[in-house]
């Protein structure tokens, strides 16, 4: 397998107005954008072949993975190799393809939009909004259970009761792999008390084909969008007709960029981390917050 699709074609209206004239894919994180991360994620994984969903305004996605000739030649006569290599790192990443999404139906529909490209074969879908750490492994497992069990797989969190309402939810099943869940049903953000569990679809999926034309087939659902959960409900259903749905617990760190203070959390835990700011940054932080009182 070799292809992920990522749809980046959501309004970023959270982020407002800082998402007014750019992307919400591009806000940094630390010192990348939210975006590169992704690309890295699937390319560490195998996957070169990156089509990205886009819309109106995501120009600056695309100049982001592209060679950027004028400033290049700057680094280069300045002689600064460094910030030149970092430059570099995002066009030399993946093999990058664009398709736009145009009416923004619902992510079912921004995962249909990648059908040409994708053509017959399992793909991955990894959203923008979650960023897997690069030191735990997720999209890797996926695949191998992929192929393994010839079925779809989605990436599954437990999540505090009063956080299910945010994700899809999953009814599963225990196989014999403690890592590995059979998915028997989904709902999409579903009140507390309707929840089947507190296993949380989060942004990776590794999909067969089928799931086009599920989706072509799967009507407008939880606001009005056509929802990717809604058709792998029905993948996992329909076991004979498309091989069901596995999950696999990922009990690693995740960091979501989606929601105000959950980026805010992101971006001080991976710049925590950092060999280049993480001490300073770490000693700063503790006797900022002992100052507060409670
Ligand atoms: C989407 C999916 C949801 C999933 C979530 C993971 O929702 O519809 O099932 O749990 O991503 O981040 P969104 O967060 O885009 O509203």
């Amino acid at each position: 397998m070799t292809k992920a699709v990522i749809p980046a074609a959501g309004l970023g209206t959270r982020f407002l107005p800082a998402t007014k004239a750019m992307p919400k894919e591009m806000l940094p994180v630390v010192d990348k954008p939210a975006i590169q991360y992704v690309v890295e994620e699937a390319v560490g994984a195998g996957l070169t072949d990156v089509l990205m969903v886009t819309g109106r305004n995501k120009n600056a996605l695309e100049n982001h993975f592209d060679r950027v000739a004028e400033l290049e030649a700057t680094l280069e006569a300045k002689g600064d190799t460094a910030k030149l290599e970092r430059v570099h790192e995002s066009t030399d990443l993946a093999d990058m393809h664009y398709v736009r999404q145009g009416d923004p139906k619902g992510l079912g529909h921004a995962v249909l939009r990648a059908h040409m490209h994708v053509g017959d074969e399992p793909f991955a879908v990894l959203l923008g909004d979650d960023i897997i750490d690069a030191r735990d492994v997720l999209l890797t497992r996926m695949l191998v259970e992929q192929e393994r069990r010839d079925a779809s797989i989605v990436a599954l969190l437990e999540v505090e009761p009063e956080q299910i309402h945010l994700y899809g939810a999953a009814a599963v099943e225990a196989t014999g792999d403690p890592d590995v869940v059979r998915v028997t049903g989904m709902v999409e953000k579903p009140a507390r008390e309707d929840a089947p569990s507190n296993y949380a679809v989060i942004g990776r999926y590794v999909l067969k084909p089928e799931v086009f034309g599920v989706l072509e087939r799967t009507p407008p659902g939880k606001g009005g969008e056509i929802q990717l959960t809604d058709a792998l409900m029905a993948m996992a259903e329909d076991v004979e007709g498309t091989g069901g749905v596995f999950g696999v617990v990922f009990r690693g760190r995740r960091y979501d960029t989606g929601d105000k203070l959950d980026y805010i959390k992101a971006v001080v835990q991976l710049a925590a981390d950092r060999e280049d700011l993480g001490p300073e940054l770490r000693d700063w932080l503790s006797g900022y917050v002992a100052g507060f009182t409670h």
